[in-house]
């Protein structure tokens, strides 16, 4: 469903977020309670965790922004040669302040920019701002969680989708999820559409591990909030002087694992529920998965996708990908 906000030529559409499931609380503190207990990293992106989020991309040990930034100026040409979107229909997945994106229209001229994110109200300023910029686009707004499934209203124009994924934010999904996640875009993404997507790529540990435990512990910071998030959400007492930040790269899976550790052991209550946590116990909180060159080809193949294009930095650090639909749905 869209709604409309204040019709007018220059505006834009922003249909509200899906309706947060009923059993999404519950979920959350099941997780809290299980034997290996963990919270999604979709918790993490609270109105501060999202600040925190942007502060990260600032910092020196973290490369990924920058170094897909720098990928996008320099290639840009070739990406959009590689599947061009003129006239056509640019969504972007994740797509905050709409920004990364904007910054492409002159050179992918699409017709229609369609911005998806979990909150709808922060896509309506941000849309609203961006519709006085270019009023000869139309500009609609999905407020959907699509880590969990990528809803997206029929009424969307379907003329050529290009699809924009940018950050590495698949990483965060394990690679089984990922191919599910990634077969979904294809299936919206009809015969002419593309996928263009941003890839973290395997590297030494001693680049990797300080990207996600810097040390002005802004890392700490946004992993340590996603317990304020959840005590406000769902009613838990975690003191977050109980726990440290730890952040680890697991080579044989080909990760980084984020996770907060209990300083001393602790007593966390909700409402009909608890559990005490033993000095040292993890709560799990993030996967950030870094591929290979031929390990993500495959993962867009067994999506149905076909890699049209792929580019990289000097250092072999980050992959931009350009998929198209292989023509075997
Ligand atoms: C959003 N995502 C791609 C980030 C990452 O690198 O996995 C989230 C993040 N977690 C810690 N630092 C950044």
């Amino acid at each position: 469903m869209t709604v409309p906000h204040s019709p007018g030529p220059a505006d834009a559409t922003v249909a509200p977020a899906a309706k947060s499931r009923t059993d999404e609380i519950p979920r959350l503190l099941a997780g809290l309670a299980a034997r290996s207990p963990a919270i999604p990293p979709k918790y993490f992106y609270d109105d501060l965790g999202s600040r925190l989020f942007a502060a990260i991309t600032a910092l020196p040990e973290y490369y990924p922004t920058r170094t897909e930034a720098e990928l996008l100026r320099t290639h840009l040409p070739a990406i959009v040669a590689a599947a061009p979107v003129t006239g056509g229909t640019l969504i972007d997945l994740g797509a905050g302040n709409c920004e990364k994106a904007a910054q492409l229209f002159a050179h992918m001229q699409p017709r229609h920019y369609v911005a998806v994110d979990i909150s709808a109200e922060f896509l309506r300023d941000s849309l609203q701002c961006l519709q006085r910029l270019h009023p000869q686009l139309t500009l609609q707004g999905v407020g959907t969680d699509f880590s969990e499934r990528l809803d997206l209203p029929s009424t969307l124009p379907t003329h050529r989708r290009t699809f924009f994924y940018p950050g590495s934010s698949i990483g965060n999904f394990t690679p089984a999820d990922a191919i599910v996640f990634l077969r979904s875009v294809r299936d919206h993404m009809g015969d002419d559409g593309a996928l263009w997507i941003g890839v973290d790529l395997q590297k030494p540990r001693d680049v990797l591990e300080p990207a996600y435990d810097d040390p002005l512990g802004v890392t700490a910071a946004f992993n340590k909030n996603v317990l304020t998030h959840v005590n406000r959400i769902a009613g838990t007492d975690f003191a977050l002087a109980d726990w440290r930040h730890v952040a680890f790269y697991d080579a044989h899976h080909g990760r980084i694992e984020m996770h907060l550790e209990a300083v001393r052991e602790t007593r966390v209550a909700w409402r009909g529920g608890g559990r005490t946590f033993a000095r040292g116990e993890r709560i799990h909180t993030e996967n950030s998965y870094k591929h290979t060159i031929p390990g993500f080809r495959d993962l867009l193949a067994r999506a149905g996708l076909r890699t049209a294009g792929h580019w990289t930095d000097a250092r072999g650090w980050f992959a931009f990908f350009v998929a198209t639909p292989d023509g075997t749905p």
